[in-house]
């Protein structure tokens, strides 16, 4: 339900509806642009929304200054989904003596700024790590581990790190950030091949660094999945491929499909409903197991 508009269609409606700005922090990723296409498809005029969207390009600066355009369009609702988690608390004051409600978006914040945010939407990032570990346990209890990260100071990145080394912690013999992109990945995991020759398995915090992982490891003369085992985050087309093509042997989901919960939370968030401080998206992982139709058939 939209809020106390109804439903009537037309007649002047576009005056009501709620005027959201969107901070998205990228397009570093397959997960980044199904999120994105998400977003952009349930913050509609159908769902009684008037959205505006800006991509940062993985940029903090860009970021504050999309935030600060909101603030003097005098948004209803400001989301966003922040790069890292430091570095927010003047801009987060600033929306707050503006009155403006926050709903903050898969990462998180870390700020001194009081009830920065009304509800926070995402992943449990933490758990995501502690899956990965428990399956390298289980599977590979002797693996030398490399860890690909993901942007340093992200909320994705220091959960999932969090998570995985309170499983696996003993095992990692070296890590290098990959920034969350395929190209950045490959050049961390090309350096970390000569620096770590005994390296046996990659933990990726996401897909698209496990698949820069791929071209670096083949380059090199060896195969994926076998010589060196992978474990990525996300569970995006590309990444699926990869496990059914026996080069990942684990992935762990990230859903990034949560545009219609987001939507809902707006509204009741500018209808000045109780919304939960937290929701978490649903998420589970897969192993080589999974069919080709099953890829063949994920929507992203
Ligand atoms: O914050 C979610 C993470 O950001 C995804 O795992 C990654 O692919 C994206 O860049």
């Amino acid at each position: 339900d939209g809020g106390d508009d109804g439903a009537t269609a037309g007649g002047g409606g576009g005056d009501e509806l709620i005027r959201v700005g969107f901070s998205q922090l990228g397009a570093e990723s397959g997960w980044r642009t199904a999120n994105t296409e998400s977003v952009q498809e349930s913050l509609s005029e159908e769902n009684g929304i008037d959205l505006t969207f800006v991509d940062a390009q993985q940029r903090q600066e860009n970021q504050i200054r999309a935030l600060r355009d909101f603030v003097s369009q005098d948004m209803d609702v400001i989301a966003f989904s922040p790069v890292i988690e430091t570095g927010w608390d003047q801009v987060l004051q600033e929306i707050k003596d503006a009155g403006i409600p926050v709903v903050l978006v898969d990462r998180t914040v870390e700020t001194t700024v009081e009830d920065p945010f009304v509800t926070w939407i995402g992943s449990d990032f933490r758990a995501e790590g502690v899956t990965a570990g428990e399956w390298v346990a289980e599977n590979h209890p002797d693996a030398q581990i490399f860890e690909l990260q993901g942007t340093m100071g992200s909320g994705a990145q220091v959960d999932r790190q969090e998570g995985f080394r309170e499983v696996v912690g003993d095992q990692v013999i070296g890590e290098a950030s990959g920034n969350f992109t395929r190209a950045e990945g490959r050049t961390a995991v090309e350096a970390a091949l000569q620096a770590y020759p005994d390296m046996d398995l990659i933990f990726s915090h996401n897909d698209d660094m496990g698949l820069g992982a791929i071209e670096a490891i083949e380059a090199a003369g060896m195969t994926p999945g076998e010589d060196i085992t992978i474990v990525t985050v996300d569970a995006v087309k590309d990444g699926l491929q990869a496990l059914v093509d026996g080069k990942f042997n684990y992935v762990v989901e990230c859903n990034p499909v949560f545009g219609d919960q987001l939507a809902e939370l707006i509204n009741q968030v500018h209808a000045g409903e109780t919304v939960p401080e937290q929701t978490f998206v649903e998420e589970s992982a897969f192993d080589q197991t999974i069919t080709q139709e099953f890829v063949d058939a994920r929507p992203y």
